[in-house]
């Protein structure tokens, strides 16, 4: 097979209605979509991401009548959120409807949901009869992408079609809030800063990332990794100084002095920028990861807005 890479709609429709994955754009990754109704494409978005089947896809819908057709008891702070931040970078579990398949929400009672922020792929759902489900375009456990160039080096040619949506803007996978006894939570710290959603749900717990059974996988210890052994660390120049005699990349919020050993520097941000921050994180990773390095070294941000989900983000990569 060779993967057809361009921004045609009407192509992509042509092979998901064929009952085959295709990668899409989102405002937050690319995705590897399928028919949410279509069994083996559900099942062959699994084989190619090598995923365990105990972690459930994110449903993507372009409108509130597929969100009743997908969920039901749908608590009334839900449609809050959704109102509020559909389509954009957050994603809703909630209880699932009958016919929805056990592959996509691992037999879980409950479904993911949410309606992207990018054009291409809202006017892609516009086109089908049938919404997609789509886990972020990344084999298991890799750091997942943010452009159309990445999806190809995971996948080559075992993709048939790369709907070509340009870069993606917040760089980071959607927040994920469920509800216990009807009170939301936060699964996955994510592009849709913590403080945003609080504006609506008053403050929000988030859940405990310790679990050995995580509600939502996204929360497994170790994801987002890169190949290269990464520290994550307060204090970059430190840590630097302790590597000595490695070849070390950096990657920082600010232009820090040059150092001995420093092959590789990357800014996340020239101004303090947390979104650019986010937007660029997972895709320096991946530079610094294929630089041949001995060892990349981080540097949290301040916790605050994005913060947040770029330091969680960080932790995971790091973990080992
Ligand atoms: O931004 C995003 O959310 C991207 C784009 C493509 O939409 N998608 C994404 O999907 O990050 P994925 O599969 O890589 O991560 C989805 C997370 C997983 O951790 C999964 O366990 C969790 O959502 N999830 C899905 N359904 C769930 C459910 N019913 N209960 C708990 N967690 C669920
Ligand atoms: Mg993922």
């Amino acid at each position: 097979m060779i993967t057809n890479i361009s921004d045609g709609i009407g192509q992509a429709a042509h092979f998901l209605k064929l009952g085959q994955a295709v990668a899409i754009p989102t405002e937050t990754v690319y995705g590897l979509a399928a028919n949410i109704y279509n069994e083996s494409a559900i099942r062959s978005i699994f084989e190619l991401k090598q995923r365990p089947l105990n972690n459930p896809l994110i449903v993507h819908i372009h409108s509130f009548d597929q969100l009743n057709e997908i969920a039901v008891n749908i608590p009334e702070v839900a449609y809050q959120l959704a109102r509020k931040f559909w389509p954009g970078p957050l994603t809703l579990i909630l209880e699932k409807q009958q016919d929805i398949s056990d592959l996509i929400t691992a037999n879980k009672p409950t479904v993911g949901i949410r309606m992207p922020n990018h054009p291409l792929t809202l006017e892609l759902l516009k086109s089908l009869d049938f919404p997609l489900a789509a886990p972020s375009a990344n084999p298991f456990k890799r750091i997942s992408p943010t452009n159309p160039e990445r999806v190809f080096e995971y996948f080559e040619n075992k993709l048939s079609f790369i709907l070509d949506g340009g870069e993606c803007q917040s760089g980071i996978e959607s927040t994920i809030v469920g509800f216990r006894e009807g009170n939301p939570v936060i699964y996955r710290l994510g592009a849709l800063a913590k403080e945003k959603i609080e504006e609506i749900t008053g403050t929000i717990e988030i859940a405990n990332t310790e679990n050995k059974a995580p509600v939502a996988p996204g929360m497994l210890d170790k994801h987002y990794s890169p190949r290269t052994e990464l520290i994550v660390t307060e204090n970059i120049e430190q840590e630097v100084h302790k590597n000595r005699g490695r070849k070390i990349g950096l990657l920082s919020f600010h232009p820090l002095p040059s150092q001995e050993n420093v092959v590789l520097q990357k800014f996340l941000t020239e101004n303090s920028d947390l979104e650019e921050a986010a937007h660029n994180l997972y895709e320096y990773l991946q530079e610094l990861d294929e630089s041949n390095l001995d060892v990349i070294i981080a540097e949290f941000i301040q916790e605050k807005g994005l913060g947040d989900s770029i330091n969680d983000r960080l932790k995971r990569a790091s973990h080992k």
